[in-house]
């Protein structure tokens, strides 16, 4: 049988219960922890990744329409919500992608990751290629970062930072087709499309900027579970506080 004392102390309280106290303190480590993504990177990560859902899912069903519809033509507007929801969702993403640019410029050193691609950088370059390592288990330690790592900086700024763009240019052009000759739409990106030859070029275009986002999102969704777990640092939390915490203090 186990005998449990208590402690100097609690004897001489009325009731000898074991308080918070007479416990002794375990040694407290206290691990760096960084601020890296500000209020609006965190907000835009967050209103953006909900546009694409709902431009994913209703830009889908405008380039594969539902065979049929049951009652009279007149009575159904089916297609029309679904147009109706990716144009409402896509002013948001461009806004939103305008704002975020804007961030680029007067925020911190990592608002400006998103937009930066170091090309002539041979260390960079060396940092993508242990990073893809890590991700196929053929390293055995990952690197700390305080940013994105470089191979998340590569595969964000080609599917989101050039992507965005394109989807907004594509799509601006297409939607001026509705808004006619004239409109805004139409003065600003009239010129896509005969650029791309006819209108629908760039509805195929577009469509398919659409899976090499969703690619983009699969991959980055398994890479940011991934990483959280398997990492030296923090990395869902750190896309909701901004806080980036590591779990050891080693410098490599
Ligand atoms: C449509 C869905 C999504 C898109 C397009 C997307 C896109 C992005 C982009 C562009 C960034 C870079 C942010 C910047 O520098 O401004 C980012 C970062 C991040 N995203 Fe997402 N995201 C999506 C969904 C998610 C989800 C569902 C999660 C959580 C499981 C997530 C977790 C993260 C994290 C943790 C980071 C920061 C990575 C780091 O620590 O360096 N994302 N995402
Ligand atoms: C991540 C962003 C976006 C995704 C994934 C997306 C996806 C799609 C897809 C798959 C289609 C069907 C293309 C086809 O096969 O014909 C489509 C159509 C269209 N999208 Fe987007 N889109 C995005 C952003 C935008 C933006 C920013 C606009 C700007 C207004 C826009 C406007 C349009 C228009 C006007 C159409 C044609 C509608 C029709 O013909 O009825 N999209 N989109």
């Amino acid at each position: 049988m186990t005998t449990v004392s208590n402690p100097p102390g609690a004897a001489t309280r009325a009731t000898p219960t074991l308080v918070l106290e007479d416990v002794p303190a375990a040694p407290v480590r206290s691990y760096k922890a960084v601020y890296v993504y500000e209020v609006p990177v965190r907000l835009w990560h967050w209103i953006n990744a909900l546009c694409i859902t709902v431009l994913a899912v209703t830009g889908y069903f405008i380039g594969s329409p539902l065979p049929t519809q049951p009652g009279e033509a007149s009575a159904n507007f089916l297609m029309g919500y679904i147009r109706f929801f990716h144009f409402a969702a896509a002013y948001v993403f461009a806004i939103g992608f305008v704002g975020r640019i804007y961030w680029a410029f007067v925020g911190n050193h990592h608002a400006r990751q998103l937009f930066r691609f170091p090309f002539w950088n041979g260390h960079w370059w060396r940092e993508v290629w242990t990073e893809a390592r890590w991700y196929l288990f053929l390293e055995a330690r990952p690197k700390k970062y305080v940013g994105h790592n470089p191979l998340a900086q590569l595969a964000m700024f080609w599917a989101i930072g050039v992507g965005s763009a394109f989807m907004i240019v594509t799509g601006f052009a297409l939607y001026g087709e509705g808004a006619q000759a004239g409109s805004w739409q139409d003065r600003l990106f009239g010129w896509v499309i005969p650029l791309f030859g006819q209108s629908q070029d760039v509805h195929t275009w577009h469509h398919l900027g659409m899976w090499v986002i969703i690619l983009f999102v699969i991959v980055h969704i398994y890479a940011a579970v991934r990483e959280d777990i398997m990492s030296r640092q923090s990395i869902i939390s750190t896309m909701v506080s901004g806080v980036r915490t590591f779990k050891d203090d080693a410098s490599e």
